[in-house]
């Protein structure tokens, strides 16, 4: 049968998952004769995979939404779908708001995609265990690197958090599954794979399968070619001493952990339901660091939780200082439909939660560029990953504590591990030179 050429465009935002969703998405829809494109007016159908972890990321996505409307006018076959976390929480009320919407989809129905895009008003957002046993074959922006889910949704309920709400119970992928997917990345030539899960240390958690995390890792470990393996994220209540001791033992483990502590204050931790003290962390830091001492520990923070009074949010400056993290994500709190944390008294102003936003920025922000600078005349492990964005005549990889290092280079280095000296030091990355 002849299929007709049919042109996609996919707009992400967010996290990891999402932009490994969109993946997924042009990989179903691949198979269905589309073709991507990054020119929206080429397009005959339009996918955001929208994020709504804050207010800001969902007023960007109406925002752009709003400025497609035109595309409409100039090709009336155009069809606009929107996926991830907006979608799920709006459902069909995104119909009433934004009427030339054609297809609102959550991200545990992928598969029901093709079924969708023929209609002219398609829902698909049913909570669906089964999503976790269908394999999508995605179709990957990287030749290097991979994500790779190994569960998906959380249980969390951090009180400020609206993934469980978006994304569902939590569920881990078999992992058999997993395992035949990295392996088919190794024999596709990929070099490193990232984990991903909302909370990757409760991996299986809810399987019949006799099997955890720090298991995973030591399975994957056995697949050759690929040589580097990341994850991301580890919620620090369930970070345990064996994982800590897999990523010991395990040379193709990177030693970088993301371990969000979102505040320094107990007060704060236990009203975000965080179900960890700051001692309880700072031991697990101080665990982390006594057996793997050249581990990168990055963090998120959230400023202006409510009722976060001058003193608890010291407290987090204090954090901030003592743990000496190499690099931080740090957000303003916004409140998200359905949390409990709206329904908390004391919101704090959007002024104070601005002025300690910049003021944690501002002291990462030494810490980051004193840390880098440390590793100024160092010999360090590289993975080529292609040309830098920054720079033009020069080449881009990672660390294995995953800091960009920028250096010159040929091309033909991609995907190749190669040692590089340090030579410079900048906030987000480093300058390299060959050996
Ligand atoms: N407000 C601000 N930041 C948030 N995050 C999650 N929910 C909110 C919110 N309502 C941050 C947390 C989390 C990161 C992914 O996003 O720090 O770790
Ligand atoms: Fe949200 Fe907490 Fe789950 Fe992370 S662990 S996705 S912050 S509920």
């Amino acid at each position: 049968m002849h299929m007709e050429r049919k042109t996609l465009y996919i707009r992400t935002y967010g996290c990891q998952m999402n932009f490994h969703d969109s993946e997924r998405i042009a990989g179903i829809l691949g198979t269905e004769g589309y073709q991507l494109t990054d020119r929206p007016e080429k397009a005959d159908l339009i996918i955001f995979n929208t994020c709504s972890i804050r207010e800001k990321a969902e007023q960007k996505f109406y925002s752009d939404l709003g400025r497609l409307r035109k595309l409409k006018k100039t090709n009336p076959r155009l069809k606009i779908g929107v996926g991830g976390c907006i979608a799920q929480q709006e459902g069909e009320k995104i119909f009433k708001k934004v009427p030339y919407v054609n297809l609102v989809l959550g991200p545990q129905n992928l598969d029901i995609l093709p079924e969708l895009i023929g209609t002219e008003k398609g829902t698909s957002l049913e909570d669906r265990p089964v999503h976790v046993k269908t394999y999508i074959p995605p179709q990957r922006l990287d030749r290097i690197k991979a994500w790779v889910t190994i569960m998906y949704g959380c249980d969390n309920f951090c009180s400020y958090c609206v993934v469980p709400y978006t994304r569902g119970r939590e569920r881990s992928r078999p992992w058999k599954d997993i395992y035949r997917e990295v392996k088919e990345l190794s024999e596709a030539g990929y070099k490193e794979v990232t984990l991903l899960g909302q909370n990757v240390n409760s991996f299986s958690r809810n399987l019949e399968e006799d099997i955890d995390f720090p298991d995973l890792l030591y399975k994957l470990s056995e697949i050759d070619g690929i040589e580097r393996i990341r994850f991301i994220t580890s919620h620090p209540k369930d970070l345990s001493r064996n994982l800590i001791r897999a990523m010991k033992e395990l040379q193709k483990v990177c030693e970088h952990i993301h371990l969000p502590l979102q505040s320094g204050s107990d007060k704060v931790l236990q009203l975000m339901n965080r179900g960890y003290t700051y001692r309880d962390y700072k031991e697990k830091v101080d665990f982390l660091r006594a057996e793997i001492p050249v581990i990168a520990i990055t963090t998120d923070i959230i400023t202006g939780f409510p009722r976060e009074s001058e003193k608890d949010f010291e407290k987090t400056v204090k954090a901030l200082k003592e743990i000496n993290y190499d690099g931080i994500f740090a957000f303003k709190y916004s409140k998200r439909p359905n949390t409990s944390a709206v329904k908390l008294p004391d919101h704090i102003s959007d002024k104070v939660k601005a002025e300690r936003l910049s003021r944690v920025l501002e002291i990462q922000d030494e810490i980051t560029l004193k840390k880098n600078k440390d590793l100024i005349g160092k010999e360090i492990e590289v993975l080529v990953e292609g040309k830098s964005k920054n720079y033009e005549d020069k080449m881009t990889g990672r660390t294995r504590t995953n800091k960009i290092v920028n250096f010159p280079g040929k091309t033909d280095l991609v995907g190749k591990v190669i040692n590089l000296r340090i030579i410079e030091a900048r906030h987000h990355s480093l300058e390299g030179e060959i050996l």
